[in-house]
C-alpha cells in the first residue's frame, strides 16, 4: 500500500516519544514524570457521580446535538461571561472532543493548503503539527523580552496568505501569561489586517494573576477577529473524557462543525456531562486544585532557584517550566535520554516547541508532589 501521505513526513508527537524511551526503561528509583502535562489527581465526586448515572441513562450513550449539549454550553458562556464581565451567547461556542479538536476545526476552517499562520515560539507542537498535515504554512513569531511576543515583529510576517495568529497563554512549554494589554495589541492588529486571533486558553485557571485573561468579549463585533480555545482537561483533571470548546462567531463554529461531522460527529456526550456536572457542582475543588498546583509552581521556583546542576529556569507557570539544560553543545534529545537513564526523570525536549534546539526542555512540574520536586533538585543536581 502507497502509505507516504500527509502524514509521512511528520514526526510523532513528543509525548509518544517519552512514552516509548519510558518502555524501553527499567527505573532505579521511582520516575520523576514531568512529560505530558497531565492532573495527577482524581476529578471531583461530582463528576463521578454524574457519569456513572448517565450511564444508567437510556440516552446516556447517544449522539448529542452537534454544537454540543445545550446546557453545557449555555454554563460554559455564564462562566466566560462572568469572568470577563461580558454576554457571550452560547451559539457561539462550540463543545468539541478536547482543545487539540478545537484547534484543528478551527485552523481548517480558516485556512486553505498554501496559506500561513503565525505561531508564537515556543509554540504547541500539535499547533504546528496539524498546520503541516494540513499543508499550511507554520510562520514563526520569535520571542521577545520575557518570552512575550511582540506586535510588531508579528506585523512583519503577515502577507495576503496570513489567516490567523495563534497565541498560547498561559504558553506552554512556557508557562507565561501574556498580559492583556499585549493580548488586546494583536487583537487590534489581527483586526486590522482582516486575519483572526486564536488564542488557546487551556490553562486559562491556571494563571497566576486574578481578573479576566483579557477583555476582547467586550469589544463590539469581537466575533469578527477573536476564536478562543479552551479544554476542561485540566480544570476538571477529565482528560481522557475528551471535551474542550472553540468559542468565536456563529458561522465560523458551523464551518468548524462541518469536520466535526466527519471526524467525530460530535463530542462525547459522557465527556461533556462530566464537564457539567463540574461547571455546576465543582467551582470549590477547581479552586483548591488551581491554589494547590500555584503552590507547588512557587516550589518548583524555589528549588530552580539555586541551578540545580546548571538546569535553569527561564519562565515558568501553569503546570510548566521552560528549563535551559546546561549543555549548550549536546543535542538535547541525548540529554532527555540521558535525564531518563541516569537520573529517572522524564521530560519534553524543547526541539518538540521551536523550530531549532535551543538547549531547552518543558518539565510539567505540576505531575509531581512536593517531596518529589525536592527530589527532583537533588536529582538535577546529581
Ligand atoms: C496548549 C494546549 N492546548 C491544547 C491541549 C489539549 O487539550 P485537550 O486535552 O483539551 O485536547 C493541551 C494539552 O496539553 C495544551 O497544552
Amino acid at each position: 500500500m502507497h502509505s507516504q501521505g500527509r502524514t509521512h513526513n511528520l514526526a510523532h508527537s513528543p509525548i509518544g516519544a517519552a512514552f516509548g524511551l519510558l518502555a524501553a526503561h527499567t527505573p532505579v528509583r521511582p520516575l520523576l514524570n514531568l512529560s505530558q502535562a497531565a492532573p495527577s489527581f482524581a476529578p471531583p465526586a461530582a463528576i463521578s457521580e454524574r457519569v456513572a448515572q448517565v450511564a444508567h441513562e437510556p440516552d446516556g450513550g447517544r449522539y448529542v446535538p452537534q454544537q454540543g449539549l445545550a446546557p453545557l454550553r449555555r454554563a460554559f458562556a455564564d462562566e466566560l461571561s462572568r469572568d470577563h464581565n461580558a454576554t457571550i451567547d452560547d451559539d457561539e461556542v462550540l463543545i468539541t472532543a478536547g482543545c487539540n479538536q478545537a484547534f484543528c476545526v478551527t485552523a481548517s476552517a480558516l485556512t486553505i493548503p498554501g496559506d500561513n499562520i503565525v505561531l508564537a515560539v515556543p509554540y504547541y507542537f500539535n499547533h504546528e503539527m496539524w498546520l503541516t498535515v494540513e499543508g499550511v504554512e507554520s510562520r514563526m513569531l520569535e520571542p521577545g523580552k520575557n518570552l512575550v511576543p511582540s506586535v510588531d515583529d508579528a506585523a512583519k510576517l503577515i502577507d495576503h496568505r496570513t489567516r490567523a495568529i495563534v497565541l498560547v497563554t498561559p504558553g506552554n512549554p512556557s508557562g507565561v501569561t501574556l498580559k492583556p494589554d499585549i493580548v488586546h495589541g494583536f487583537f487590534d492588529l489581527c483586526r486590522e489586517r482582516g486575519i483572526a486571533l486564536i488564542i488557546d486558553e487551556t490553562y486559562r485557571s491556571f494563571r497566576a494573576a486574578t481578573g479576566p485573561s483579557h477583555l476582547l468579549y467586550q469589544q463590539s463585533g469581537w466575533q469578527n477577529t477573536l476564536v478562543t480555545l479552551h479544554s476542561f482537561s485540566k480544570d476538571l483533571a477529565i482528560p481522557g473524557y475528551r471535551v474542550g470548546a472553540a468559542v468565536g462567531a456563529k458561522h465560523l463554529l458551523g464551518e468548524c462543525m462541518k469536520i466535526v461531522d466527519c471526524i467525530a460527529i460530535c463530542a462525547p456526550r459522557i465527556g461533556q456531562e462530566a464537564a457539567l456536572a463540574g461547571l455546576r457542582h465543582a467551582g470549590e475543588w477547581r479552586s483548591v486544585q488551581t491554589e494547590r498546583i500555584a503552590d507547588l509552581h512557587r516550589q518548583f521556583q524555589g528549588v530552580m532557584q539555586a541551578e540545580p546542576g546548571g538546569f535553569e529556569l527561564v519562565s515558568s507557570g501553569a503546570y510548566f517550566g521552560w528549563v535551559r539544560h546546561p549543555w549548550p553543545q549536546r543535542s538535547t534529545l541525548d540529554v532527555i535520554g540521558e535525564l531518563l537513564t541516569t537520573r529517572d526523570v522524564l521530560a519534553i525536549p524543547g526541539t518538540a516547541f521551536t523550530p531549532d534546539d535551543r538547549s531547552m526542555i518543558r518539565m510539567s512540574f505540576a505531575n509531581l508532589n512536593a517531596a518529589e520536586i525536592d527530589e527532583l533538585a537533588t536529582r538535577l543536581a546529581e
